[in-house]
């Protein structure tokens, strides 16, 4: 099989084309060709710094170091006991390091079944690679984290900072099915692009302040900031008595902190993609309810370019990677 890799963990290290022997799945386990790969900015912060660097490093596979989580493709072979997948499928799912494994940029991966979802003949190979880390963040940020189900559909008020994005489309568009209102923060350049996602208000950064802007639209049960650099206390100020600010973006130690500041409204997420959580996401797509913007497709060769692309952090949509 062939990967895009770097030799060791140092960060000065570029990514190149390497052949790696084709494993063979084990009990539970699925080997999966793949077709596209959703490219998302941990994938190049971990090769700096980061708390899944730290893990992948401590209980990953010893290097050549694959990063990637995102992938999307065809099974190919299946382990003893496999009873979800079958050779053939049509599959999308997320690489997990905790687990031992490579990661997505690569032409096959090996995962255990539990980490896949059926993509459906309807739904673009593409479309399905951009669904894992972003779609999963962005689901868990609205529904599970955001708890959007717990309010009348009345108070279900949802502000997207960061609407533009690959995590930010998402979340706009699962608030919407959720009936919410929705107000997404953006630039002057994508202000059409997030309309088009049916949010009900979009604030423009470049017209002033976006949080202030915001203000007479208060209060909001959640604030989903995919953008890491707006005040949580400002966030907090906008929520209901029951609301929460969701933390996608903020890696420093800062959002850590942000989470022991009393009435501890505010949440950080971990949107690791399973099988199970992808199933809502795939089924939305399946049905014309849910839309990915692809900014970009490059091949998997060119995954240093993706990867000078995502830290512009100016992208509109999801970029992929096609092996
Ligand atoms: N916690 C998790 O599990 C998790 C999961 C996924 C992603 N993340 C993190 O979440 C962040 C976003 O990820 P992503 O994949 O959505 O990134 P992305 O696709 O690169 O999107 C970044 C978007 O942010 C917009 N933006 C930049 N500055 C802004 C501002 N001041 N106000 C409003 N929008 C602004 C950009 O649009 P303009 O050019 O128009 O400004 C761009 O569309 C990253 O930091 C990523 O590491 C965390």
């Amino acid at each position: 099989m062939k990967a895009m890799a770097q030799r060791t963990w140092d960060p000065a290290e570029v990514l190149e084309l390497v052949e790696l022997p084709t494993p063979e799945p084990g009990r539970g386990e699925v080997r999966v060709r793949v077709q596209a790969i959703g490219v998302n900015p941990v994938d190049w912060k971990m090769r700096t710094s980061g708390p899944l660097r730290l893990a992948a490093r401590l209980i990953g596979p010893k290097p050549p170091v694959v990063v990637g989580v995102d992938f999307a493709g065809v099974v190919e072979a299946v382990g003893p006991g496999v009873t979800r997948a079958a050779q053939g499928d049509r599959v999308v799912g997320g690489t997990n390091f905790a687990r031992g494994q490579r990661g997505s940029y690569a032409d096959t991966v090996l995962v255990r079944e539990d980490q896949l979802c059926r993509v459906p003949d309807a739904v673009d190979i593409a479309v399905a690679a951009a669904l894992p880390v972003s779609g999963v963040t962005a689901w868990m940020a609205v529904v599970d984290l955001g708890r959007i189900r717990q309010v009348p559909p009345a108070d279900r008020r949802v502000l997207v900072l960061g609407a533009s994005g690959g995590v930010g489309q998402l979340a706009v568009q699962i608030a919407k099915l959720e009936g919410a209102f929705v107000a997404g923060v953006c630039s002057t350049k994508n202000v059409e692009m997030v309309k088009g996602l049916g949010v009900d208000l979009v604030l423009d950064y470049n017209q002033g302040d976006a949080l202030e802007q915001a203000q007479p639209h208060a209060p909001f049960h959640v604030v989903v900031d995919c953008v890491g650099s707006y005040s949580g206390a400002s966030c907090r100020a906008l929520l209901s008595s029951r609301g929460r600010h969701i933390m996608v973006a903020g890696d420093e130690p800062s959002a850590a902190v942000q989470m022991l500041v009393p009435p501890f409204k505010s949440k950080t997420i971990l949107g690791r993609p399973t099988g199970a959580r992808l199933e809502p996401l795939v089924a939305a797509v399946a049905a014309g309810d849910l839309e990915v913007a692809i900014a970009q497709k490059l091949p998997l060769t060119s995954a240093e370019d993706a990867h000078r692309l995502s830290r512009t952090g100016r992208l509109t949509g999801k970029l992929i990677l096609e092996p």
